[in-house]
């Protein structure tokens, strides 16, 4: 029996992905630039039994997961995690032309109560863990295809570090080139995501039902028209190393993915009074100079991007706003890496 462990980052994305073109394999409608972060993290154990079972459908049927807390305690798991990791594990096992069962155990760095999305570093470390318990080495491209295809599109971008697009632009956008690519290493910018956590519970609608939901909204296709100018002016910002470029479009594409979730159908609301709280506390200090800018995923905590050394700063002002339960203070980060500190 084979065994490997990975530590894989969560991404913050400053132009999302929102909507897909397949949501099975995750394949988008427009690409998204995210940055990985270097805290929040999944780590993930995963043996391989090769030949244990007879056939691949007797292999899924065996696997065992596990999700353990920081004391290494078996720990409640969110709806559908079991059945999505199950998923994830055979497609893996099929793409790799073996039979045999996994054992996995995964835990998160970040309070999974805090209502942050694991899925993305989840994948990713499930996806590096299992391929190299099989005895693969993955190249990075084939990481980021894999990751995408458990369906967590996000995923696709946390196999690599620093700054990264998705897919790479000018890429075709099928299922065999669908991947990320970098655009800047970590240590081109040292850029803070400061979160401040507004709801501790699990979220009411999946991103994936947001994904679904799109296009129902009438703003989705404007939408759409804007993505490629934002790209470009976010790749500029990244290589410009200019946070008040970024900033001003990172917000507003956070604004509006959270408009067309509010206008889907049946509509989606992931704000929380105190989200607003944020959103507008951030927008008060930059008149104070403070160099601030908000984003939100597919949830009510806010993501606060700011240069590394005004971190500490925007990390005590946020943990004083009303409504805020903590704040977990991230940064840009290097991205995966497989560890020798196995779970089991
Ligand atoms: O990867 P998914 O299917 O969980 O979707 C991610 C959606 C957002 O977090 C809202 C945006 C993004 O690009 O990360």
């Amino acid at each position: 029996m084979a065994k490997a462990t990975a530590i894989a980052p969560a991404n913050i994305a400053f132009v999302k992905y929102w909507g897909a073109k397949d949501l099975e394999r995750a394949i988008p409608l427009h690409p998204s630039i995210s940055m990985t972060l270097d805290r929040c993290c999944s780590h993930s154990t995963v043996a391989f039994d090769e030949g244990s079972v007879d056939d691949a459908a007797k292999g899924a049927g065996q696997d065992s997961i596990t999700l353990v807390d920081e004391a290494g305690a078996p720990a409640p798991t969110p709806p559908g995690f079991d059945r999505r990791i199950r998923r994830h594990l055979d497609l893996l096992r099929q793409w790799a032309g073996k039979e045999g069962s996994f054992r996995v155990a995964t835990r998160n760095s970040f309070p999974a109560a805090a209502g942050m999305a694991s899925s993305a570093s989840g994948f990713s470390a499930l996806t590096l863990a299992a391929t190299k318990a099989m005895g693969i080495d993955l190249s990075e491209k084939e990481s980021s295809i894999l990751a995408r295809r458990s369906g967590s599109g996000s995923a696709a971008r946390s196999v690599l570090g620093g700054y990264v697009e998705w897919p790479a632009p000018g890429q075709a956008v099928d299922d065999e080139s669908c991947h990320a690519v970098s655009l800047a290493p970590a240590s081109h910018w040292p850029l803070a995501d400061v979160v401040a956590l507004v709801e501790t519970g699990p979220k009411e609608v999946s991103s994936l039902d947001g994904h679904r939901r799109a296009g129902t909204s009438p703003h989705f296709a404007a939408r759409l028209e804007l993505v490629p100018g934002r790209l470009a002016q976010v790749r500029e910002a990244i290589q410009e190393k200019d946070v008040e470029k970024l900033g001003v479009v990172l917000e507003e594409d956070a604004i509006e993915l959270h408009l067309v979730a509010m206008s889907s159908r049946p509509p989606i609301f992931y704000w929380k009074p105190a989200s607003l709280t944020v959103l507008e506390a951030v927008r008060r200090w930059r008149e104070e100079g403070i160099h601030a800018y908000s984003t939100m995923d597919a949830g009510a905590n806010v993501h606060v991007i700011c240069p590394l050394e005004e971190s500490p700063a925007v990390a005590e002002r946020l943990a004083a706003l009303p409504g805020v339960d903590g704040v977990i203070e991230d940064r840009v980060g290097d991205g995966p890496r497989f560890v020798g500190e196995d779970l089991f």
